[in-house]
């Protein structure tokens, strides 16, 4: 495992095994069974080319509404709980005494992406957001704590553990592209990324 700090993120390279990341995998199969992924849409109206589910207490949820932390699935059951396997991955990296109440579940296929943003819907920023990814390598985008200025980027793989907290806990990131094909994790391809967050 490498750990590097960019702009205040820590990036754990490698952090999940092939094993580990097998083991989270099938666990979010599993969420993603009662809680399927859905189109979300910005609050413009714009649809997202990735598509969402999340597991926990809260998920975040956009359409007309706006952006927003939700009890339940758009079609109304309320969210699985997160897997222990990120529970645990969260109790190693986040320094955070509360438990998660959020895992995020971003599923990008070919071409999908995701603009810079910053994670700011949550009511405490003294917690981490920690994002795990597995299937195909993504280009992240790492900016400011402010919109615009200089950006530096790096590439995540499956498995690898990116940590947003302290100082960087608000700072813009997004992901400009993935690179269909890189890895075999995922039976059908494409790319999986889970952000567990503190909400409440
Ligand atoms: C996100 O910012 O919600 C997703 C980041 C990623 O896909 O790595
Ligand atoms: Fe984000």
């Amino acid at each position: 495992m490498t750990r590097l700090t960019i702009r205040g993120v820590v990036i754990y390279q490698g952090f999940l095994d092939r094993a580990g990341q097998e083991t989270v995998r099938d666990a979010i199969g599993d969420v993603l069974q009662s809680a399927p992924l859905f189109e979300p849409v910005t609050p413009r109206g714009k649809k997202m080319s990735v598509r969402m589910s999340a597991a926990g207490q809260y998920g975040w949820v956009t359409d007309r509404k706006g952006y927003r932390y939700e009890p339940q699935h758009p079609q109304g059951q309320a969210w699985p709980a997160i897997p222990n396997c990120l529970q645990e991955v969260w109790e190693q990296v986040s320094g955070c005494a509360r438990p998660p109440e959020c895992c995020l579940i971003n599923h990008y296929a070919a071409g999908a992406r995701m603009g810079l943003h910053q994670d700011r819907d949550e009511a405490d920023f003294t917690c981490p957001v920690v994002s795990v990814s597995l299937g195909d390598d993504a280009l992240f985008r790492i900016g400011n704590t402010t919109r615009g200025g200089p950006t530096q980027s790096v590439w995540l793989s499956s498995g690898d553990v990116a940590v947003m907290g302290g100082d960087a806990r608000l700072i813009y990131h997004g992901i400009d592209r993935t690179r269909a094909g890189s890895s075999t994790l995922l039976p059908q391809g494409g790319r999986i990324n889970l952000t567990m967050r503190v909400v409440t």
